[in-house]
């Protein structure tokens, strides 16, 4: 289930985990030497790739929405406190993903996948933009706002460019229409995550694309699962996980990711 660890707090290790990086970064000639021998690349990326397309991110300028903290929207106690609040958010954010389009970072991790033989892109983004932009094995960790479903029978709903209209909440059934993702306190999808623990743990190379990584158990991914990948981080900004990467590239997705592609 989605929580935060506070970044100055050890992160968690899960037993068989690293056991420690030296914290020297490398730099991108390393990192291009690596991807053109990897038999197998992992990603992990978050909310910073779609900041390309235009959609804000949780953390940080733009983090909060009409003053609400992210966490008390995206639970189960922020909608059973006040499910229209809540609806309208996700349409709000259902909308803004279709007006965006994929970035120059999306269309080359689309890219990349093609010239790996064994290639996985989780994300903890819900907006579809890596599927719009042609990623295949693409595992959407925290769901996606596709589709709505029925929190008494499981009914589906195909979400349009409008959402959920705010009158239709309230299901025939007894139950509420909510959206299909993970919020904080629930389970991720099992065979999302299986697919993605082990993709992760047979890496040859884990690139974390535009993640602040401290929500788990998806962060956990980047680090905790092996040992032996080269792990680089393309982000502006340090975070959780920087002094625990064997790379750091500090730039925007769009701005870095193309150049990489393009030159292995
Ligand atoms: P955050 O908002 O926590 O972090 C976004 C990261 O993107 C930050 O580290 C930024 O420095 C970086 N960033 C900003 N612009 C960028 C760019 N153009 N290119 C690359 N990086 C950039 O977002 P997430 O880590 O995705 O979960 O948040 C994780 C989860 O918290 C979300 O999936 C969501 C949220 O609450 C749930 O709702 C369950």
């Amino acid at each position: 289930m989605p929580s935060i660890e506070r970044a100055r707090k050890p992160l968690r290790q899960i037993p068989g985990g690293p056991a420690g990086r030296s914290g020297e970064a490398g730099g991108v000639e390393e990192l291009l030497s690596r991807l053109r021998a990897a038999r197998s690349v992992f990603v992990l990326t978050g909310s910073g790739i779609s900041s390309d397309s235009g959609l804000p991110t949780f953390r940080g300028a733009g983090g909060l929405w009409r003053d609400e903290r992210v966490e008390e929207l995206a639970s189960p106690e922020g909608f059973a406190r006040d499910p229209v609040l809540v609806w309208t958010w996700y349409n709000e954010r259902n909308a803004a993903h279709r007006r965006a389009n994929p970035s120059a970072g999306h269309y080359a991790l689309a890219a990349l996948e093609d010239r790996v033989p064994d290639f996985t892109l989780a994300t903890q983004n819900v907006d579809s933009l890596h599927k719009r932009a042609g990623s295949r094995n693409l595992l959407e960790l925290h769901g996606n706002l596709r589709e709505a479903r029925c929190t008494g029978c499981s009914q589906r709903r195909t979400l349009d460019a409008l959402g959920l209209p705010l009158s239709e909440i309230e299901h025939a059934c007894g139950g509420r229409m909510r959206p299909d993702i993970v919020w904080f306190g629930e389970a991720l999808p099992r065979d999302a995550w299986e697919a993605a623990t082990a993709a992760a743990a047979r890496a040859d190379v884990i690139l974390v694309v535009g993640t602040s990584a401290v929500v788990y158990p998806a962060a956990a991914l980047a680090t905790h699962y092996n040992a032996g990948a080269f792990v680089a981080e393309i982000n502006p900004e340090a975070t959780a996980i920087s002094e625990r990467v064997d790379c750091a590239l500090r730039g925007t997705a769009a701005g870095v990711l193309p150049s990489i592609v393009q030159s292995l």
